[in-house]
């Protein structure tokens, strides 16, 4: 009976030891959301956190993944690369985790990315679209990073040929951000893309993340007056810059990508504005309009981009774990790279890079609404 007793007891012994290093035998497996929570730019994250934790709980409630439950840490990584890496450190070497979605923010998954990569950790960003947040310096692909969004490159050029064909646009100004690895490579896609069609740059100038007072630069915009006005950043700054323009009564019309994409971005500022996008809710294929009402019914507002995109890489990362029959991360990304994963923003499969080649959306900011205008193909 005694011995009965201890053998039951080191049996259970080891199942404890066992599921809390995570092992061959442990019951759940350990996912990290790293998003920007806080700050300036908060929507982008809280998106973020619930369109993945809709996917997750979906996954949990029928059963798990590998027959694991989800385990969630959520980190605010404040859009920041200081934040961000200790974010990363923390629930790698403390929490354990192998598996990492986020940042939203390019100059945040950027060193993330890094670490997950010397780390042997797999690493899907949602909404990252700076190309080198996959590929080492050398031009190879970190094996175990991925991203659920399309690149730059792309997002610019849709947007400058739009520019040029549809708004019939032939000069423009453009502002960059040089500190913001998104801002400053979105910018200077447009312009060789804007360029390379024939249009002309008239302005093209620089400011830092903390500037406040944008009027000697729109000074510029406004004697220039350009037909387009770029602002490739964020809706906090977007906010800033389009309502001082207005005060100038700079009339050119407003563009920018996927950083203006936000419940807080102030629609009476960029009127008439056109930005790329990933995701419209608007969309009317039957995978669009299942995920907009299970959001809403849930957090009871309509996604954005961001939740999308998050719902999207959760259920990337949940398929490819499903497919290698493993929460190995490089098995897991071995099943990444090769899968086809039919989801919200598009059906996806990735290039050498392990970037999804996918369509993009042209939205437009009329009468205080976001309205769809196209979608447009690679
Ligand atoms: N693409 C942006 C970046 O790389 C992040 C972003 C995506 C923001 C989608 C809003 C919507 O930094």
């Amino acid at each position: 009976m005694r011995i009965r007793t201890a053998v039951v007891i080191l049996v259970v012994l080891a199942m404890l030891a066992l599921s809390a290093c995570g092992g061959a035998g442990s019951k759940t497996v350990k996912i990290a959301i790293l998003a920007p929570l806080s700050g300036d730019v908060a929507t982008f994250g809280q998106s973020t956190r619930d369109g993945a934790m809709l996917a997750i709980e979906e996954w949990n409630a029928k059963g798990g993944v590998d027959g694991k439950t989800i385990e969630v840490v959520v980190e605010d990584s404040q859009c920041s690369a200081e934040a961000a890496v200790s974010a990363a450190n923390k629930v790698i070497d403390q929490d354990g985790v192998k598996f990492i979605i986020g940042e939203v923010c390019s100059s945040a998954s950027i060193p993330i990315s890094q670490i997950a990569a010397a780390k042997g950790v797999l690493q899907i960003t949602p909404t990252s679209t700076n190309p080198t947040v996959t590929v080492n310096e050398d031009g190879t692909t970190k094996e175990t990073v991925f991203r659920a969004c399309f690149i730059d490159p792309f997002q610019g050029l849709v947007g400058a040929k739009f520019a040029i064909d549809t708004l019939g646009a032939k000069t423009a100004a453009v502002f960059l951000d040089q500190g913001n690895d998104y801002v400053r490579g979105l910018a200077e896609v447009f312009i060789k893309e804007f360029e390379a069609a024939g249009g002309e740059v008239l302005v093209q100038e620089t400011y830092t993340g903390d500037d406040q007072d944008f009027s000697a630069i729109l000074t510029k915009v406004k004697d220039a007056n350009p037909d387009v006005l770029y602002l490739p950043d964020y809706y906090n700054t977007i906010n800033l810059i389009a309502g001082q323009a207005q005060e100038k009564g700079i009339t050119s019309v407003l563009m920018g990508g996927d950083g203006w994409d936000s419940a807080d971005l102030d629609t009476s500022v960029v009127e008439g504005g056109y930005f790329t996008n990933h995701f419209s809710p608007d969309d009317t294929r039957p995978i669009v309009q299942d995920f907009v009402s299970k959001y809403e019914a849930k957090y009871g507002a309509r996604p954005d981009a961001l939740a999308a995109l998050a719902y999207d890489a959760a259920t990337i990362l949940l398929q490819s774990m499903d497919q290698a029959d493993s929460v190995d991360p490089a098995e897991v990304a071995a099943a990444m790279a090769s899968g086809t994963f039919p989801v919200v923003s598009g059906e996806i499969t990735y290039d050498a890079l392990h970037n999804p080649v996918k369509a993009a959306v042209m939205l437009k900011v009329e009468g205080g609404q976001i309205i769809y205008t196209e979608t447009v193909a690679p």
